[in-house]
């Protein structure tokens, strides 16, 4: 039922401090920018190929956003799928007993929208989004490539995924990880907790860039804490907002 990954949602302390990296030196275009006062945020969305990366800074600390951040601090937060009918979605997973926090849609950034409970998602917060309007995404340097999620059974995890929202599973070569989504476009890749620190849920993100050097001179330059491989780099998560974030060098189409 869903067609591609609508964004994935950052937790910030303070909008203005994030877009210094994520807009300024990252380069993502800012789509548009709003309080949400039913979700206690005011929230952003950056383009980034496809997919979007939305930044959430809470109203007050009596928020699930404000919450989050005084428990674990910036970071992912969640992951939007896009859906031609969310209504009708809500209320087929409400149909299969899946935990929702939305039972109906309600409005948000990115359109019409609902929450499901982590619990649906092995501990993913999944929010499923209509756009109210046909989008256009803009030119962005660096793109949205994949979500990376920890699990102790990685296939389960894939399975529920497969099941609730009908992600198609992308080939990879055999082994204990599972990738579900759109070769070419964006996908989740569900990996063993073992193999990221135990961690589970999300855990990184990676992003792809036709070109690297004038990226990392920006990095640099703003002396975000790097590592750089060979047509590679990683963004240490103290400079990222709390994102591990992985980006390599890739060709558009
Ligand atoms: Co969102």
């Amino acid at each position: 039922m869903v067609t591609n990954i609508h964004h994935v949602g950052i937790a910030v302390a303070s909008l203005k401090r994030s877009y210094r990296f994520w807009r300024d030196t990252l380069g993502l275009p800012l789509a548009r920018e709003a309080e949400v006062a039913e979700q206690g945020v005011r929230a952003a969305l950056l383009a980034a190929g496809e997919s979007e990366i939305e930044l959430l800074e809470p109203l007050s600390p009596e928020t699930p956003v404000g919450r989050f951040l005084a428990k674990r601090g910036e970071g992912l937060h969640h992951v939007c799928f896009k859906t031609p009918d969310v209504g009708g979605d809500l209320a087929a997973l409400r149909a299969k007993s899946v935990p929702l926090l939305d039972a109906t849609p309600r409005r948000g950034l990115a359109g019409r929208i609902g929450f499901l409970h982590p619990r649906a998602g092995h501990g993913v917060l999944v929010e499923l989004a209509t756009p109210e309007a046909a989008e256009t995404p803009a030119e962005s340097p660096v793109r949205f490539k994949r979500l990376v999620i920890g699990s102790r059974v990685p296939h389960d995890t894939a399975k529920t995924y497969q099941d609730l929202f009908g992600l198609p599973e992308v080939e990879v070569n055999g082994g204990p990880r599972t990738m579900l989504g759109w070769a070419g476009g964006g996908t989740l890749l569900m990996v063993p907790a073992g193999e990221v620190g135990g961690m589970e849920g999300m855990v990184a993100l990676s992003m792809v860039a036709p070109d690297l050097p004038p990226l990392i001179q920006r990095l640099e330059k703003a002396q975000a804490a790097l590592l750089l491989g060979a047509g590679e780099l990683t963004v240490e998560p103290k400079s990222s907002h709390g994102v591990h974030l992985h980006i390599s060098r890739y060709h558009f189409p």
